[in-house]
């Protein structure tokens, strides 16, 4: 069944060397910001998972944080925190907030119930790993730095080879696409998608010896050019990344934060994809 953890299906289940449970597909999730039209589409979309990891900025933007982080909180149990997750709960001041993020602070501060500003707090700095997975870890921004933004291969650099897993799942820049190293080279890649408002997959097969750094994109405020929100689903045995693009109701996210009185900007945005 689309989206549905599938973890009571026993058929599916694999045991590692140690009899420890593995999860095979992990859902993944980043950069969700307060957009609820766009992670319901993501989750209607997604295949079933064994585990669900969230990489962070369950908030801001958008005008759905209480909405977006109880149905987060409903998904999974996996997440690491995000810079505006942060900011939201007075972790860290706003000064390297630009003016428009600054004021969508503001309000989603003022919006969340106290549980879910507690729960936003509480949410673990990456990076985390997860039960069966070990040579794979879980971060914001970067295994070196939560708060770093991996854009280009040089940005990929140290990330890559300054930690001990092989496998890194990160978001924060809303960029959707894999950076892949071996010992003399370093390339990135984006999927590559035939249309602009169908819903798509694009898969990436992992290579043994490589390392990795995987960005899932972001589900609701893509930054890459393309409006439709931005998951991936890592197959862990078939060691397959699938990318996944969906359309989802835009002028009810836009209407919403239009009706909140968030800046403009952040509803006009939403339909170019930056
Ligand atoms: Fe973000």
């Amino acid at each position: 069944m689309p989206g549905q953890p599938r973890r009571a299906s026993t058929a599916l289940e694999v045991y590692n060397r140690d009899f420890a449970w593995c999860p095979v597909r992990v859902l993944l999730l980043s950069d969700i910001h307060s957009n609820l039209e766009a992670l319901e589409a993501c989750l209607a979309a997604a295949p079933a998972y064994d585990a669900a990891v969230n990489l962070g900025d369950i908030v801001g933007y958008a005008a759905n944080p209480n909405e977006v982080v109880e149905r987060s909180r409903q998904v999974g149990n996996i997440f690491v925190r995000g810079n505006h997750d942060k900011a939201v709960c007075g972790l860290i001041d706003l000064k390297d907030f630009n003016p428009v993020a600054t004021e969508a602070v503001l309000w989603t501060r003022e919006q969340l119930t106290t549980e879910n500003l507690d729960w936003l707090r509480s949410l673990p700095q990456g990076p985390v790993q997860i039960d069966g997975l070990s040579d794979a870890q879980f971060v914001h921004g970067s295994p070196v730095d939560e708060d770093e933004y991996v854009v280009t291969v040089r940005d990929a650099l140290e990330p890559l080879m300054a930690t001990p897993a092989a496998l890194t799942f990160f978001g924060h820049t809303h960029l959707q696409g894999v950076f892949a190293a071996d010992h003399t080279h370093l390339d990135v890649f984006h999927p590559a998608y035939k249309t602009v408002g169908k819903s798509e997959r694009s898969e990436f097969p992992l290579q043994n010896g490589l390392r990795y750094l995987v960005n899932p994109g972001s589900v609701g405020q893509p930054r890459d050019g393309d409006w439709r929100a931005a998951f991936a689903v890592f197959d862990s045995e078939e060691r397959i990344v699938t990318f996944c693009r969906v359309p989802y109701n835009l002028k009810s996210a836009q209407d919403r934060i239009l009706a909140a009185k968030l800046p403009q900007r952040l509803a006009t945005r939403l339909a170019a994809g930056r």
